[in-house]
């Protein structure tokens, strides 16, 4: 499932998110790549320990923990640190699959990428190219989305980034360990808890709802890992 959520920065936050951008230190984006994805990386990022980078990261952390699509969405168990990456002058990012276990930077703990993420900080007309192009079950879906939206994908998909032949596309990316490590198990509990708000938003009294809601939990229940 590739899920496409608007809106998760204000324009407040936006102009402060780019404000911060603007005035990091950029470095190699081959300094967090795994073997076979540095052959084909070829972009820049601010350093993990950058101040702006954690200001930025708690931002984000933030916004994402008071989002419902997000939450229902990815039913997070753990969420990596986010990390800012820039392409401009030609760069891109080849095919590649992102590591399954992640290292949280300064800490022991480690986290398994169920979903990659996605957060766009550049408007689609600041630059060309820039496509984030997912290889689904489903086919292939090409994203680039407004300043502010995020897109969640799964962390299985082979995945790249078309080269951006004029300005610059900023993003920030990160992982996502989900309570739900099948993602089919994942899809299907979200299109439950959308058809109950569905229902429950044209018919609130109807028994039904309740008699959902209650499946709902107890699949959660059933497959969750905490
Ligand atoms: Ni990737």
């Amino acid at each position: 499932m590739v899920l496409e959520i608007p809106d998760v920065l204000s324009p407040a936050q936006l102009a402060q998110a780019r404000a911060l951008l603007d005035s990091a230190e950029w470095v190699d984006g081959r300094v967090t790549a795994g073997h076979q994805s540095s052959q084909v990386k070829d972009n820049l990022q601010i350093p993990e320990h950058h101040p702006a980078a954690r200001q930025l990261g708690e931002l984000i952390l933030g916004a994402l923990g008071a989002n419902p699509l997000f939450l229902t969405g990815a039913l997070p168990k753990h969420v990596f640190p986010p990390l800012f990456n820039r392409y401009a002058g030609g760069h891109s990012f080849g095919t590649h699959v992102d590591n399954a276990i992640r290292q949280i930077p300064g800490t022991p703990h480690r986290i398994r990428t169920d979903l990659s993420c996605t957060l766009f900080f550049s408007e689609p007309d600041e630059y060309d190219g820039g496509e984030l192009v997912i290889e689904d079950t489903y086919g292939t879906k090409r994203v680039k989305l407004p300043a502010g939206h995020l897109v969640l994908y799964p962390a299985t998909s082979l995945h790249h980034v078309t080269p951006v032949t004029r300005g610059a596309r900023t993003c920030s990316f990160f992982w996502i360990q989900s309570m739900i490590r099948d993602g089919t198990q994942r899809a299907l509990l979200f299109d439950l808890d959308f058809a109950i708000q569905s229902v429950a938003g044209s018919v609130p009294q109807h028994p039904g709802v309740v008699s959902l809601t209650g499946v709902y939990h107890n699949l959660l229940r059933q497959w969750a890992e905490l």
